[in-house]
């Protein structure tokens, strides 16, 4: 598939077949994450992967639990982060769904330890991005969860029940699995719109 059609066609995938990914492609995925850019060439990049259906529903609920209980604190976080007052923060809160998971059967944690370089949030969400495309690529579907965050906040023993090892700080957390339906691409923005050009 060619750089710019694998772009274009990626989707953020809500429903997954229940069969498992193949490990072999569960590895190409993770090695594309690997050839992202990072600060200095570091390479904190580290990954968690979760799968099996209690393992992922347990882990679904309490992030679910984590996430209404940070949106009932909405009227003080907004004193900070104007994202989370009025229209905006009421939207967020509204889309915690209970199957945050969407079923499928990987949840890929990326996440480094902090302590590893300076640029290690920039560096996983950019391994992220590459998973995504080359799994895309590989006739499989994922989903970016914002709320995988909110794994940072799991006790020590859930942190090792999950496989979390002390020193990972979890930043992105990528969905996997083979696609049961295909949504049309929602609109983007003009790249006009959005551009200022300076001295051409
Ligand atoms: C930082 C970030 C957080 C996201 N969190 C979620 C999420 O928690 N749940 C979800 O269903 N989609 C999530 N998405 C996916 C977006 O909703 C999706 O990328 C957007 O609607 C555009 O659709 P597309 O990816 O199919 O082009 C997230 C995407 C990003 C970049």
């Amino acid at each position: 598939m060619e750089a710019f059609e694998a772009i274009k066609t990626r989707r953020s995938v809500k429903k997954y077949e229940a069969r498992p990914v193949e490990r072999e492609k569960l590895e190409r995925v993770l090695e594309a994450g690997l050839w992202a850019p990072s600060g200095q060439n570091l390479q904190p990049v580290r990954y968690v992967v979760i799968e099996g259906r209690e393992l992922l529903d347990d882990l679904q609920a309490k992030l679910v639990a984590g996430a209404r209980k940070l949106m009932k604190l909405r009227p003080v976080l907004g004193l900070f982060a104007p994202q989370m007052r009025g229209e905006k923060g009421k939207r967020l809160a509204r889309s915690i769904r209970d199957n945050m998971l969407y079923e499928a059967p990987a949840l890929v944690l990326v996440g480094a330890d902090p302590s590893a370089s300076a640029t290690w949030e920039k560096d996983t969400t950019l391994a992220a991005q590459n998973m995504m495309l080359a799994a895309h690529a590989e006739g499989l579907g994922t989903c970016y969860i914002g709320w995988t965050l909110l794994a940072n906040r799991l006790g020590r023993s859930d942190r090792e029940r999950f496989g979390i090892p002390p020193d990972f700080a979890v930043h992105d957390g990528v969905l996997v699995g083979y696609p049961a339906d295909r949504r049309g691409a929602p609109p983007r923005r003009a790249v006009d719109e959005v551009t200022t050009w300076v001295g051409a």
